[in-house]
C-alpha cells in the first residue's frame, strides 16, 4: 500500500466537511484502541461521515488512493477488528453518525436501521412497533448494529432465533471504488442466484462497508420463565438441555453455563450481583423459556421439568424467578462476568464451539490441561452451552505476575484450540477473526476454503483497501 496523498485529509474535508474529519491526537484517541486495551493502532484520520453518499464518495477517494479503510462501530471487538495497524496510513471510518431507523414494516415484521444504530435502539424501536429483535448480547447498549452485521454477532438468544446471519433480509453495502450494492430486500423468499449479501456477514468490513441492513423481526414476548439451576457438573447442563426442549415444547430461548469461578468473579466485583444460593455448586445454568403467547403456563413447565431433574439428581438445586426484579438480577449476574474478569486482571480469552455432545469431554480435558499447565491462571468458564458456545477464559491468579501470566497467551491459546479442533468444534464460535485470529484461521481453515476466501476478496476488493489485515493477512 501507497503512502496517503498530502492532500489527503484535504480532500476527505471536502466530502465530509470539516467536522466529519478528525486529526487531533486527542480526538482520535478512543478510536485507535479496542476496550480491552490489547490492540492499538494510528490512523491518518478519523472519518465521520454523515449519509451513504458519503461513504459512496470516502470509499472512491480511498480506493483511487489507495488507502487503507478501517470500519468502527462500538469498539466492543475481542479480536481487534475495528482498530487500523501501527503504520499510521489507515483511515478508520467511524459509522456512527449513520444511526437512523429507517423503517418498521409491521405487517413484514421487518425493520431497517442504518450501520450506525446502537443494538438497543433497534431493539427499542421494533418494541415500539410492538414486535421483538431477538439480537441480545452483554454490550447492547453500546455496540452498533453495523457491528453486529459484520461479525455476525450471537448472544442470548440464538438457540431460539440463530445469529445475526440468520436476522437479515437485506443489505446496503458500499464497496470499494464507492458503487453501491442496493440490497434491502424485505423478502423472505428470494433464490435468484448467489447469496451475495451472506458474504457481507462475518467479512468484518473486509469486502465493503454495510451502511444498512433489514432484519426480522418476531412476536414480542407475553411470557417468561426463568431460573438459576445448581448442577454437579456440564454433562448435566446437557442432558437438561434436551430434557428441557422436549418438556417445554422447545420453548427455551437462553440456556447459559456459568462456572463456580465465573460467579464467583462477578459477586465479589460487581455491586448489587448475589449468588441466590446458601451452599456453593460447581456449576450454574441460567435458562429461560419464553413464548409470544401471555396465557403460556410456562413456570409451571419449568418447575415440573426442573422438579424430575432434581429428582434424577442431574440438577442439585434451582431458584425461580418470581418477579421481574429477580430476573434482572439474574441476568445482571451473567451479563457483569466479562466485565468481572476485567477487574480480577489479566485474563487469556478463548471464544469456542464444539458439538453438544461432546462438551463435558472437552471440559474435562482441557480444565486438566490448564490446571497442571497454567498455575498461575484460574479457569473462568461460561458461556452459551445451549449453542455449544463456551467462553473458556483463564483469569489471573490472586498476586500472580500479570506479565509472566500474558507471556503464556500463545502457549495457552494452541494447546486449547488444538484441543478444540481434536473434538470437532471452532476456534471462533462469536467474536470473529479481528486481527488477532488470522493466524488461527490460516491454521484451521482448509486449504480449498483459505484459497476461496482469498479469492473472494480479490474480487470484491482488487486493491486491498478495506480493513486490510483483518481476517486474512495482507497479499
Ligand atoms: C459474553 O457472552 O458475555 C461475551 O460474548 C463474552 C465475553 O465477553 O467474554
Ligand atoms: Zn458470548
Amino acid at each position: 500500500m501507497t503512502a496517503p496523498a498530502p492532500a489527503l485529509a484535504g480532500r476527505l474535508r471536502e466530502i465530509v466537511g470539516v467536522d466529519g474529519v478528525l486529526t487531533d491526537p486527542a480526538d482520535c484517541a478512543p478510536f485507535l484502541v479496542d476496550h480491552l486495551g490489547r490492540c492499538r493502532g494510528r490512523a491518518v484520520a478519523v472519518v465521520q461521515p454523515r449519509s451513504l453518499a458519503h461513504v459512496s464518495q470516502l470509499l472512491g477517494l480511498c480506493d483511487s488512493e489507495r488507502v487503507g479503510v478501517v470500519p468502527h462501530g462500538g469498539n466492543t471487538s475481542y479480536c481487534g477488528g475495528a482498530i487500523p495497524d501501527d503504520s499510521g496510513r489507515q483511515l478508520v471510518l467511524s459509522l456512527k453518525h449513520l444511526n437512523r431507523i429507517r423503517s418498521v414494516d409491521v405487517t413484514n415484521y421487518s425493520l431497517t436501521a442504518e450501520a450506525g444504530c446502537i443494538l438497543s435502539q433497534v431493539q427499542q424501536a421494533a418494541d415500539a412497533a410492538g414486535c421483538f429483535f431477538p439480537l441480545s448480547l452483554g454490550s447492547q447498549g453500546s455496540c452498533q448494529i453495523g457491528g453486529n452485521l459484520s461479525t455476525n454477532a450471537g448472544g442470548v438468544n440464538v438457540l431460539r432465533y440463530g445469529m445475526m446471519r440468520d436476522l437479515v433480509l437485506g443489505l446496503e453495502v458500499v464497496l470499494p471504488g464507492g458503487r453501491v450494492l442496493e440490497g434491502l430486500s424485505s423478502l423472505r423468499k428470494d433464490n435468484t442466484g448467489y447469496d451475495i449479501k451472506s458474504l457481507f456477514l462475518g467479512a468484518e468490513g473486509t469486502l465493503g462497508v454495510i451502511t444498512a441492513a433489514t432484519v426480522k423481526l418476531f412476536p414480542q414476548i407475553r411470557a417468561r420463565a426463568t431460573a438459576l439451576v445448581a448442577l454437579p457438573e456440564v454433562r448435566a447442563a446437557v442432558t437438561l438441555l434436551g430434557q428441557l426442549r422436549a418438556a417445554s415444547g422447545d420453548r427455551i430461548s437462553s440456556f447459559e453455563l456459568i462456572s463456580r469461578p465465573a460467579l464467583e468473579l462477578a459477586t465479589r466485583h460487581i455491586p448489587g450481583v448475589s449468588d441466590p444460593f446458601t451452599a456453593a455448586h460447581p456449576w450454574y445454568l441460567l435458562c429461560e423459556l419464553s413464548s409470544a403467547r401471555a396465557a403460556e403456563p410456562l413456570d409451571e413447565v419449568l418447575e415440573e421439568a426442573l422438579g424430575a431433574a432434581l429428582t434424577r439428581a442431574t440438577v442439585l438445586d434451582a431458584a425461580l424467578v418470581r418477579s421481574e426484579r429477580e430476573r434482572a438480577a439474574l441476568w445482571k449476574l451473567r451479563e457483569s462476568i466479562p466485565e468481572a474478569q476485567r477487574h480480577e486482571g489479566a485474563s487469556l480469552k478463548h471464544d469456542i464451539s464444539l458439538p453438544v455432545a461432546v462438551l463435558a469431554d472437552f471440559v474435562t480435558r482441557a480444565a486438566s490441561w490448564i490446571g497442571a499447565n497454567v498455575p498461575d491462571g484460574r479457569l473462568v468458564a461460561y458461556g452459551h452451552v445451549g449453542d455449544g458456545n463456551l467462553h473458556f477464559n483463564i483469569s489471573q491468579s490472586a498476586g500472580s505476575d500479570r506479565e509472566r501470566f500474558l507471556g503464556r497467551a500463545d502457549s495457552v491459546r494452541c494447546a486449547v484450540h488444538e484441543l478444540v479442533h481434536e473434538f470437532g468444534g471452532s476456534f471462533s464460535a462469536e467474536h470473529g477473526i479481528g486481527r488477532l485470529k488470522v493466524g488461527e484461521l490460516e491454521r484451521y481453515a482448509s486449504p480449498v476454503e483459505l484459497a476461496l476466501m482469498r479469492a473472494v476478496k480479490r474480487a470484491f476488493d482488487p486493491h486491498g483497501i478495506m480493513n486490510p489485515g483483518k481476517v486474512l493477512r495482507e497479499q
